[in-house]
């Protein structure tokens, strides 16, 4: 037997992909950053949806650039700090009490304390919504020592990724191990 889930909720059957923090500047080096769960990746591009009164909206129009940092378990309590609303130049990475780490091509810094940071040009951007879906380029990408196996993947289970599952409460889940089908 089935029971039926409404329109409005059916988005809610699948986890969402693991929550990122966006860093962004603004045209005067102002540092923003921001949570976000709605994106997608089919590289070699990243499309995520972004409210367009957001500072990161506004940021990536005016500078073309962002930077998705990927938080790990040890990382929980910093998300809820990007995902307030702060008056626009206000730098929630020191507010967060995290670290500014240089990027290697584009100007918005990587969060060092994160594990794993991709490196974004702006491409297109499409309405979706109450939301733009805005589409970026990966160029670079970087993540902690040890989080790469020996075929080259990046290890979430030892990188502790967070997937939404209660938005917005900051209730998460983290996979703990993983798992072979029959090949
Ligand atoms: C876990 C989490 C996921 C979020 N996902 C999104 C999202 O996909 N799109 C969006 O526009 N806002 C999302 N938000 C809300 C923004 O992070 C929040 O409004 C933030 O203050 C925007 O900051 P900004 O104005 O500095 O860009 C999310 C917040 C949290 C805590």
């Amino acid at each position: 037997m089935k029971i039926e889930v409404s329109k409005d909720r059916c988005g809610k059957l699948l986890t969402s992909e693991p929550v990122i923090v966006i860093t962004t500047v603004d045209k005067e080096g102002n540092v923003n950053g921001a949570a976000f769960g709605s994106y997608v990746r089919v590289a070699p591009s990243i499309m995520v949806a972004v409210f367009p009164g957001h500072d990161t909206y506004g940021n990536i129009k005016e500078t073309g650039e962002f930077v998705v940092n990927l938080p790990g378990r040890d990382q929980i309590d910093s998300i809820m700090v990007f995902g307030k609303s702060y008056p626009k130049g206000v730098n929630e990475i020191q507010e967060a009490g995290l670290t500014e780490l240089k990027s290697t091509i584009v100007e918005p810094p990587r969060i060092a304390e994160y594990k794993a940071h991709i490196e974004c040009r702006f491409k297109w951007e499409k309405e979706v919504g109450s939301h733009m879906l805005v589409a970026g380029e990966m160029l670079a990408g970087s993540c902690d020592e040890g989080l790469l196996d020996e075929r080259g993947c990046f290890d979430v289970v030892k990188a502790g990724v967070l997937h939404i599952v209660r938005y917005p409460e900051p209730v998460y889940i983290s996979p703990e191990k993983y798992i072979e089908g029959r090949r």
